[in-house]
């Protein structure tokens, strides 16, 4: 269990990113991120990974305070995946194969192991076919997708994806969706951002909605999306369905299967 007490972030500008942010993420949930730009989505992930540091607050693994030392941050840091909202700043070997294998290797697994969780991983993602090629030649969807395959292949408890299925093509987002379920399958934590509501709505089991850096909620889709949203944000298009039909479906496919039937009906 991953917790914030009173956190607040500022950058080196003193733009202030986050305000007293305090919540708690149970292990095996999945969690999407809701804001407009600039409410503080990344910046958030940047202090669950230890990568920034709060001004004020703390964060807690279990009992375990995060402190900013050396050990510690790397003990933190083995737990939990990032996948960065910008690949380019992920990739960096001279292939998507070395890429995707360098964290497994860099964790301790021996090669043949290594090799074998970054091909599971670059196959889960469909980058298998360009596993031979340099990241930079990539199109942004497939850079999105390595950058993904090098976290997945890592196997981390906590799982964090700063807007993942951005540049992904509607088969390729599926498949990004098959591959948070079965890690939330096998007891992992996903915490994603999206823009996309329709997309969170497929797999979010819990939402967490920030506006100018406050934490506005977190709770469940049938919490969350009955309340006023802060401005920009809308509903996904599967609950406005059921609410206008009365039914509560929980995906796209199950928004038109209910539509189906009541015209069939008519
Ligand atoms: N390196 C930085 N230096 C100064 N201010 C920053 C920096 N990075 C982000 N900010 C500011 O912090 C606030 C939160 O930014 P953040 O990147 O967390 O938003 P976001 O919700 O992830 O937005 P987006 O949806 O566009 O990715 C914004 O006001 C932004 O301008
Ligand atoms: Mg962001």
């Amino acid at each position: 269990m991953i917790s914030l007490n009173g956190v607040s972030a500022s950058y080196p500008d003193k733009t202030k990113a986050l305000h007293n942010i305090t919540l708690t993420i149970k292990p095996g949930v999945k969690i999407a991120v809701l804001g407009v730009s600039g409410s503080g989505k990344s910046t958030l992930f940047h202090l669950l990974t230890g990568l920034m540091k709060p001004e004020n607050g703390i964060l807690k693994w279990g009992e375990t305070v995060l402190v900013h030392k050396k050990k510690p941050l790397q003990e933190w840091r083995k737990k939990i995946g990032f996948v960065m909202q910008n690949p380019d700043m992920q990739l960096f070997a001279p292939t998507v194969e070395e890429d995707v294998i360098y964290g497994p290797l860099q964790q301790g697994m021996a090669f043949t192991e290594a090799k074998q969780a970054a091909e599971a991983a670059m196959e889960a993602c469909g980058i298998f076919h360009l596993r031979h090629k340099p990241p930079h030649f990539l199109s942004m969807g497939e850079k999105k997708r390595a950058a993904i395959a090098g976290v997945a292949a890592m196997n981390p408890d906590v799982l964090i994806l700063d807007e993942p299925e951005a540049g992904l093509d509607p088969a390729n987002t599926n498949k990004l969706i098959a591959l948070m379920n079965d890690f939330h399958k096998r007891g992992k934590t996903i915490i994603s951002s999206t823009h996309h509501v329709d997309f969170a709505y497929e797999w979010a089991e819990e939402y967490i909605v920030l506006e100018k850096g406050h934490l506005v909620c977190h709770d469940s889709p049938s919490v969350v999306f009955k309340q006023t949203l802060p401005p920009g944000l809308e509903l996904p298009w599967a609950f406005e369905i059921g609410q206008l039909t009365g039914t509560t479906p929980s995906s796209r496919k199950e928004a038109i299967q209910i539509l189906r039937e009541r015209m069939a009906n008519n």
